[in-house]
């Protein structure tokens, strides 16, 4: 079950996993990021970069993909593990793709390698947003 304070270990578990396998070689920035489904799955994903600068991809954009790969269409939880002794959270966009696959209530937690640990609400991340209720889509 979602915890709104406390990263649940298995997702934490998946996100450092998946920090760990970030391709960062022009930031040097890793990033991890680990989804619950509804159903109960874990899926990851870490930042990919390319060199051609702007085709990097975000940990939550892979974990997403992977998500939707599976048949998965509903968040219940995230956690997002980054490099360095401040959490990072989510960049603007990705909390766009968050919010289209989770509810403001959704708990999502931002991690710092080194432990220090920041829990919010996806609604705390994007207040008064725009969501795929307003065209219609229930997932
Ligand atoms: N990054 C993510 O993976 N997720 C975010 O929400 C913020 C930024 C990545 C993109 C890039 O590879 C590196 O962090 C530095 O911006």
């Amino acid at each position: 079950m979602s915890d709104r304070h406390e990263p649940d270990p298995q997702l934490l578990a998946a996100a450092t996993a998946a920090h760990e396998r970030a391709y960062c070689p022009y930031s040097h920035y890793r990033v991890g990021a680990a989804i619950r489904t509804r159903s109960g799955a874990v899926i990851a994903g870490c930042n990919v970069e390319n060199a051609a600068y702007p085709l990097g991809s975000c940990a939550e954009a892979g974990a997403i993909a992977a998500m939707v790969l599976a048949g998965e269409r509903s968040i219940v939880e995230i956690v997002v593990v980054t490099d360095g002794d401040e959490p990072g959270t989510p960049c603007g966009g990705c909390r766009q793709r968050i919010r289209e696959f989770a509810g403001p209530e959704v708990a999502v937690h931002a991690v710092a390698a080194s432990g220090p640990t920041v829990s919010m609400t996806v609604g705390d991340l994007l207040p008064h947003s725009f969501g795929p209720e307003f065209l219609g889509q229930d997932h």
